[in-house]
């Protein structure tokens, strides 16, 4: 058989990230612009049974670990709850089951949380870059502040646990709420991690000269809490550098991270392999699409060549950025489609 995923570096792809759909029911300025985007035609878009297929093809041949539902946004899709389902009850060959996660921006998420944790969903993280209604109306052009929190309240009352709440700071915009996020964060019981804006939105919305970096958000933090390193150790490959906040538990809640991918890319132990909405293979965010396994599927081809395909994009992986060498260009398509 064809796996596990290496690419030229000899990096090993184990974290599968599937795209379910390029739309969104928000419009976040670093991702999408205000009018949206020429979304795909829905015959385009993987049908819930491809989706499982691939994700099984993956699991038993090619050696990945953890599967991560993204989006757009990955609630918009109805059948959400069976592809969980299935590919949580999916066993690696040496039998073990499959981790499962969604990201997402918890719109709905009220009404699904417990229905998602019975599928199978182990845990979510979820983007949420302010505490206040008229700055979350501005940056997601959206008044649904109190949806979002509904639906991350509901999330932990699930059980899809560790939450993981994923905030981008914009200058000018809510790079003051470091410290009242992390707050807030610690008193509901959310793993808050701030991530370095990154050149994945709309033209023009990018300017590396107003990045926040990662050591300005640890400046800020200082100011009100004691930060200790926590060492990386069980996973190289975590996107996220960690603290935990002075007296917390460290497996608890009292944990803070930053992602820097701008200042201090981990491109190097990356161990991610992506799936876009129309079933094309993407090794890294700021690649091309590669392989197009929706193509492969609808011609009757058979789980070899399926894998074999997949196997031969990740590769051509590229060996990804260098800091400081990211510039509003750099990706080929937004965030959005290619689900983070
Ligand atoms: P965990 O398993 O909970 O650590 O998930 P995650 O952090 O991989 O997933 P999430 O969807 O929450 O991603 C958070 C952010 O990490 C994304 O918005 C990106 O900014 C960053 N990120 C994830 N994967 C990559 C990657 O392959 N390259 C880069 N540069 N950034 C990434
Ligand atoms: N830069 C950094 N993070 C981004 N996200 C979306 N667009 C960008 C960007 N341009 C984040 C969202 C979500 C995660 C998957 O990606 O906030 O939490
Ligand atoms: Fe939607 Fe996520 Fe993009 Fe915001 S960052 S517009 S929630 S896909």
């Amino acid at each position: 058989p064809p796996g596990p995923l290496v690419d030229g570096f000899g990096r090993v792809a184990r974290d599968l990230r599937v795209s379910l759909t390029d739309r969104c029911d928000l419009r976040c300025s670093y991702c999408l612009p205000a009018e949206g985007l020429p979304w795909l035609p829905r015959d385009d878009v993987l049908t819930d049974d491809e989706v499982v297929r691939l994700v099984r093809v993956a699991v038993e041949r090619l050696g990945v670990r953890e599967v991560r539902f993204t989006g757009g946004e990955p609630l918009l899709r109805r059948g959400l709850e069976g592809v969980v389902a299935a590919t949580a009850a999916l066993r690696r060959a040496d039998g073990t089951p499959t981790a499962t996660s969604l990201t997402t921006n918890a719109l709905g998420l009220d009404r699904r949380a417990r229905a998602l944790a019975a599928a199978g969903l182990g845990r979510v993280n979820v983007s949420l870059d302010t505490l206040q209604p008229d700055r979350y109306a501005r940056i997601t052009r959206r008044d649904r502040l109190r949806h979002a929190l509904a639906g991350l309240a509901a999330a932990r009352d699930a059980g899809l646990v560790p939450v993981k709440v994923n905030a981008v700071l914009l200058r000018g915009v809510n790079d003051d709420e470091a410290v009242p996020l992390l707050r807030w964060a610690l008193a509901e019981g959310y793993r808050l991690r701030f991530i370095e804006e990154m050149p994945l939105g709309p033209a023009g919305a990018w300017d590396p000269a107003q990045v926040v970096r990662a050591e300005e958000i640890l400046d800020r933090l200082r100011s009100a809490f004691t930060l200790r390193p926590v060492d990386p150790g069980r996973r190289g490959s975590d996107p996220a550098r960690s603290w935990t906040v002075d007296g917390a538990d460290p497996d608890g809640p009292g944990v803070v991270g930053v992602i820097a991918s701008v200042t201090q890319p981990f491109c190097g132990a990356c161990d991610r392999v992506r799936l876009t909405a129309d079933g094309r293979v993407r090794s890294c965010l700021f690649g091309e699409d590669d392989a197009d396994l929706r193509a492969l599927l609808r011609s009757g081809a058979d789980d070899d060549a399926v894998a074999s395909a997949w196997a031969g994009a990740v590769a051509r992986k590229g060996p990804g950025h260098a800091a400081g060498t990211l510039t509003p260009a750099s990706a080929s398509r937004t965030m959005s489609a290619i689900g983070g």
